[in-house]
Order: C-alpha cells, then structure tokens, then sequence
C-alpha cells in the first residue's frame, strides 16, 4: 500500500536541500491530537539552515507544495507542517492492505539475515515456578514473537539454573529424608520442603554443608551417584515446568541452562588469568571492577568451585561461537542490574566487541494480592496455581453469561490464562506492579478479555455477513470520525511493533490492542453494519475484517489467543 510516512517524506525532499529523504523520514510523526492532522513534520531544525523561525518555513512549505494527491489538507501550525489525510484514499488503502496481508499485517524484514538471542524464564531446578517468573518467562516469550514477526533469526533460550552448591545440598537432603514416590508425586514442594529441612538441620548440624560441598565437588568430577541424582530432580523439575510452558504457549530452542556449562569453565577462567583480569583475593579469584565503578566480580570460590557470574562469561562466549549472534539479550529482574554490568563489563575487558551486543532487558517486581490466591504451599503462590485458578473463575463466568457456548473449557482457559498474561503484559517492564486476579478477569476495562471480546465480537460480525457476492465497497462512508479513528489505529500497527521490538516493551503492543478495541467498541456503537445498502454495508464489514485481523496479529504478538467466540 501507499507508504504516507515515505510519501511525506518524498514530496517534502523534493522542497528541503538541507536533509535528506531518510532524515526528513525519521522526522515524521502523528500529531498528539488528531484533530491536527494525521502526520506532522516538524520544521524546527530547519531554523539553521534556512535562518527563519520555524513556522514561517511551514508557511512557505505549505504554499510550496500546492494540492498533494494523497491529502485533503495541509497546514502550518507552531512550526509543524500537518497532513490530514483524505479519509476516502486512506481507509482503502489501509482496509485492502490488512486484508491482503492477513496475518502478516504489520510484519516486516527488517531483521532479515540477524541472530538473536533471547534468554528467559531461567527457571531454578526443584524450585518453586512462582509468580514473580511469569515475568521474564512472558516478557522473553512475547520479545521472541515480536523479533520473529520482524523477520529476526531468533534462538529462545532457557538458562536452566540447575547448577550450583544448592545441588550438593539438595542431594544430602534426598540421601537423608526423600522419598522418590511421594517427590514424584508432587515434585516441586516435596524437593522444597526437604531443602529447607536441610537448612533448619544445618543450623545444629555444621557437618551437613560439609557434606553437602563435597557431594557438589562430586557432581562437578562426574560421580555416577552424584549425577544420578541430580539428572533425576532436573527430569522431575522439568515436567512439571513444561507442564506450565505448555498452559503458557512458551517455547524455546534450547534448555541449555548452567550446568551445560560446567565443561566450558576451565578455559575461561584461563583465558581471564591469561590475559591478567584476576587476582588473587583471600584464596579466592576476583577482577578488580573499581575503575568502572562496579564492585569486584568473584570468578573463583576459596574451595576453587566455579560461580553464577563465571558461567554466565562462558555462556556468553559459548553462544558468540556457537550462534554468532547480532544481539544476546536477557530478560532477568533488575535485582541483577549489578551482575550484568559486571560481567559485561568483564567481556568488554577481556577484548570482546560484541559486549556491545549483551543486553540486560530488565524489569521491576509483581506483587501478589495474596487473599485471592490460595496456595496450596505455604506463601509462594505457584504460578500454575494463579493460572488455573483464573481458568476455573472464568468458566464460572461463562457458566452465568454464556451456558451452551461450545468448547467451554478451551475457552475459558484461553481466556483465564490470557487475562494473567495480558496483565502482565500490560505495564511497561521496569515498573513494580500489583496483580490483583479479578481485575485481571474482568471483560471491561483495559484487560485481555475486554480485547479477546471485542475480536470475538468482530467474530460475530463477520459470521452474520456470511459469503457476500463482490460489491465493490463504497469506502467514503468510512470517513466519520469513529471510523477513522479505527482506521488511523490500524495503520499505525506496523510502527507500534517496530517501537516494542527497539525498546524491548511488549506493554507497547497490549496498549495497542486497548486502543484499537475501544476505537472499534466506539465504531461499532455508531455505525450499523448489516444494512441494506452493499457497498455501505461493504466498507464497513471491510473495516470489521481487519480489526479482526489486526486485533488477532496483536494478541498473538502479546502471547494471547484469540476466541472466535466466548
Ligand atoms: N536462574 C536465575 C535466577 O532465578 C536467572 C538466570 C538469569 N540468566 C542469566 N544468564 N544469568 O535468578
């Protein structure tokens, strides 16, 4: 379709010889408020160049250009050149182009031929999947559809945290106290529970953390016993968290978590002393990070057992060899800002210049409404519990407003899981916020549901329509202020993507979905749509098509699915 950012940017390059087309283009933009026109070019740093203050430059621009086929008007206001677009042109070409491009609306290439790397959820092995992950597990989950939709060749890694001094612990506490048929039966908590019996043990009994490192050192030497064990808590841990990868729609490509590391340790930390980065430190191995203003990174333990920080160094270097990545990113709580600029810092310092290309997409901390959610364990709330607890008071819900809709339980858990997600999804990443489940599952308001009905409700537009023979739609009566409102909301999809996927922001894409829902909801109040003239009722079924499609392409980039009906 016509492109108006680069029409704009064309016809204004042909008057401006102090920019070029791709300086005027990153200039355009939408006025705040769209009773000002559709896009803007701002003429303030033309000030310099053609020494007049920047309104006077609009004027001249404004009379420079004459009528533009594409607009029905164009001003200057405060220094800005605005466009207002001709209704009638703009939702054909915006209407026929969803159409035509379905589910690849508002996808593009500008990844093409890019690896990127996308670390999430990091699970810790036999311990709890909890709330506070549905964090980075959707965060991460929603980065990697959007990377892939731009056309990025991405790698969805899970760095397991199943590595570490905790293990040693872990398997004394399972020699001791665990039996394998009741861990089967309920892994998670039982795994926990015997862990925290071994530290209320230790806390008399000294000898158990000896015990404990020396069964870790065993672990890291390859004992058959040692390994044994541990294979068996991470097959158990594993279940149990694809269990909830499954109800989340989460996947990665690799699960190559700390301990796949283990073997690559020996050479890094080789290569930090070869190169002089460590000293010595109280037996210990440490790089000095006091002239970056960062506290000293610990690379080796007293007992010369390696360390989170250290495997994060040979993951980074394993993943550039490995993958040859344009961008690493991780998506980890701020809680560890500290520890990604220390060891960034390090792969800086050790000459790499793909550090440049590490990045910590960091995000604040959920907090739990706790009375709401019943917990089976104690005071971590479980992250599968909150989800099938969403899932049963949706279907309640359904059960009042809805009794004989088909596939029910599909439904309701395609809703209950979504309003989870989608709350999540909603606030920008580096804010802490509050979840508090029955707003979460509220239809109204700004939630998933409200934007799961209203494509559902699109749904039901289109199913009464039926076949229509061709008519050829008579797009003038889209030009009512609902239905531009709609239409400008639907061009603006591909932007809003290209803005979440540079700020690594999902919420970006899950307040699109609100906007376009309630611009739709106003649409559809005004406007009725099976009426008997064709190409009246033609355009607007058009209209109803694409926020159909447009509504469904944002829920899938924000990890929702999209009902037909519910
Ligand atoms: N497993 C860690 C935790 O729960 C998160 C891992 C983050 N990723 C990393 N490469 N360090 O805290």
């Amino acid at each position: 379709m016509v492109n108006y950012k680069e029409a704009i940017a064309k016809i204004l390059s042909e008057s401006i010889d102090a920019m070029s087309y791709d300086e005027i283009l990153t200039l355009v933009e939408h006025p705040k408020n769209p009773e000002m026109g559709d896009y803007a070019f701002p003429c303030f740093k033309l000030a310099k160049a053609f020494r007049k203050a920047p309104n006077v430059i609009a004027e001249e621009l404004v009379a420079t250009l004459g009528t533009v086929e594409l607009f029905s008007k164009i001003e200057a206001i405060a220094g800005f050149l605005n466009f207002t677009v001709d209704a009638e042109q703009f939702a054909k070409n915006v209407v026929e182009e969803v159409v035509k491009l379905g589910d690849a609306y508002g996808a593009s290439n500008v990844g093409e031929g890019k690896k990127t790397i996308i670390e999430y959820s990091s699970v810790n092995i036999a311990k709890p999947f909890h709330m506070g992950h549905i964090r980075s597990t959707m965060i991460g989950e929603s980065l990697h559809r959007i990377y892939k939709f731009l056309g990025y060749d991405t790698v969805a890694v899970n760095h397991l945290g199943d590595y570490g001094t905790q293990f040693g612990k872990l398997i004394v506490a399972y020699k001791l106290w665990g039996d394998k048929d009741v861990i089967d039966a309920d892994p998670i908590p039982e795994l926990l529970k015997i862990y925290v019996k071994f530290h209320q043990e230790a806390e008399t009994n000294p000898a158990l953390e000896d015990e404990a490192r020396a069964w870790f050192t065993k672990l890291e030497n390859g004992d058959a016993e040692a390994t044994e064990l541990w294979t068996l808590f991470k097959d158990m841990s594993l279940k149990v968290f694809n269990r909830v990868y499954g109800k989340l729609g989460v996947t990665f490509d690799s699960y190559a978590g700390e301990s796949f590391y283990s073997d690559k340790m020996p050479a890094i930390i080789q290569e930090l002393r070869d190169k002089k980065l460590v000293e010595k430190s109280e037996g210990a191995e440490i790089v000095n990070l006091e002239p970056y203003g960062l506290i000293p990174a610990l690379i080796t333990k007293k007992d010369g057992s390696s360390l989170y920080l250290t495997r994060d160094l040979a993951a980074a270097k394993y993943r550039k060899e490995h993958y040859n990545f344009d961008k690493n990113i991780y998506v980890v709580g701020s809680a560890q800002k500290l520890h990604f600029q220390q060891w960034i810092k390090i792969v800086e310092l050790m000459g790499y210049d793909w550090y440049k290309d590490c990045i910590h997409v960091e995000f604040g901390m959920v907090a739990l409404e706790y009375g709401a959610l019943s917990t089976r364990k104690g005071n971590v709330a479980f992250l599968e519990d909150v989800l099938d607890k969403a899932v049963e008071k949706t279907l309640e819900i359904i059960n009042e407003k809805n009794p004989n809709l088909e596939n029910k339980e599909v439904v309701a858990s395609q809703i209950g899981v979504g309003a989870v997600v989608f709350q999540e999804l909603y606030t920008s990443r580096t804010k802490d916020y509050s979840f508090v489940l029955d707003k979460t599952l509220s239809f109204e308001g700004e939630t998933g549901p409200y934007v799961q009905y209203t494509h559902a409700r699109a749904c039901s537009v289109l199913r009464k329509v039926g076949d229509s023979t061709e008519v050829t739609a008579d797009y003038s009566v889209l030009s009512d202020e609902a239905s531009k409102a709609v239409v400008r909301t639907l061009s603006k999809f591909g932007e809003v993507v290209l803005l979440a996927h540079k700020n690594y922001e999902p919420h970006t894409v899950a307040r699109y979905a609100v906007e376009l829902a309630q611009s739709f909801n106003r649409f559809y109040h005004d406007n009725p749509i099976l009426v008997d003239d064709e190409a009246v009722k033609s355009a607007r079924v058009a209209l109803v098509k694409s926020v159909e499609i447009v509504l469904k392409n944002a829920l899938y980039l924000v990890c929702l699915q999209a009902p037909e009906q519910m």
